[in-house]
């Protein structure tokens, strides 16, 4: 798949999600390229049929890009229970359980995955694969890393701390913390190491989603329409 039938399936998948939301729901807002394709299209809405929505976004990048799209926005503290969330993914397999985080807005995606009665994840196919073995991404409090480095290197990782382009130093998070891109290679039992990361302190939270398959619908944009999984 070149760059353009990437991005061609990617806003098939965004504006199909767009069009799976209803007037006067309050929706989880993602960060990323594909769910950028959606708030366009959900702008388009706003815009031409009256659609009367209010987002929550999970990152400065998503609200950004909210506001350029004339998405209104709200916050979880307003509504702790979403009427649905969209959100891209890095890998998800055939359980739907997903690696989300190459966007670093992780914890706050998983905040309002929770918060959602419904999640749409809109996806390219490049993503859906059998088992996942991408790098997990850890959002770590400053304070801890090193101890939170070394546990996660006990679990079988090999942790790299995440930098920007520039490579001057530590990528910080909207919440003040870094990321530690964690590679497993192929993890065996995805819920059990999301469990553990969970359970070390100052590991704030893992880009692994593996308890929300129930709630979860994916889309998967293609090169003419989308497939649908759930
Ligand atoms: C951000 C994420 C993104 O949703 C994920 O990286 C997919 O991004 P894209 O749609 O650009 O491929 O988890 O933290």
């Amino acid at each position: 798949m070149n760059a353009a039938e990437q991005a061609a399936s990617k806003q098939n998948a965004g504006y199909l999600a767009a069009g799976m939301v209803e007037d006067g729901m309050v929706v989880g807002l993602g960060t990323g390229s594909t769910v950028f394709f959606a708030m366009e299209r959900l702008g388009e809405r706003i815009a031409t049929d009256g659609l009367s929505i209010a987002g929550v976004p999970t990152s400065y990048q998503a609200a950004i890009r909210a506001r350029q799209y004339g998405i209104p926005l709200t916050s979880l503290d307003e509504h702790p229970e979403l009427d649905i969330a969209i959100d891209g993914a890095d890998q998800v397999d055939p359980a739907l359980r997903l690696i989300k985080g190459r966007g670093a807005a992780l914890l706050r995606e998983k905040c309002v995955c929770d918060a959602a009665k419904k999640v749409l994840i809109v996806v390219d196919p490049t993503k859906m694969v059998d088992t996942l073995d991408a790098p997990v991404p850890v959002e770590v409090l400053p304070f801890a890393s090193a101890g939170v480095f070394r546990r996660l290197t006990l679990l079988g990782a090999v942790p790299v701390v995440r930098e920007g382009v520039k490579k001057d130093g530590p990528v910080v998070t909207d919440n003040g913390n870094f990321i530690l891109d964690c590679d497993f290679k192929a993890i065996a039992d995805p819920g059990r190491l999301e469990a553990e990361i969970a359970s070390i302190p100052g590991a704030l939270e893992c880009g692994l989603f593996c308890t929300y398959g129930e709630k979860i619908t994916v889309i998967v944009g293609e090169g003419k329409g989308c497939r649908v999984v759930s």
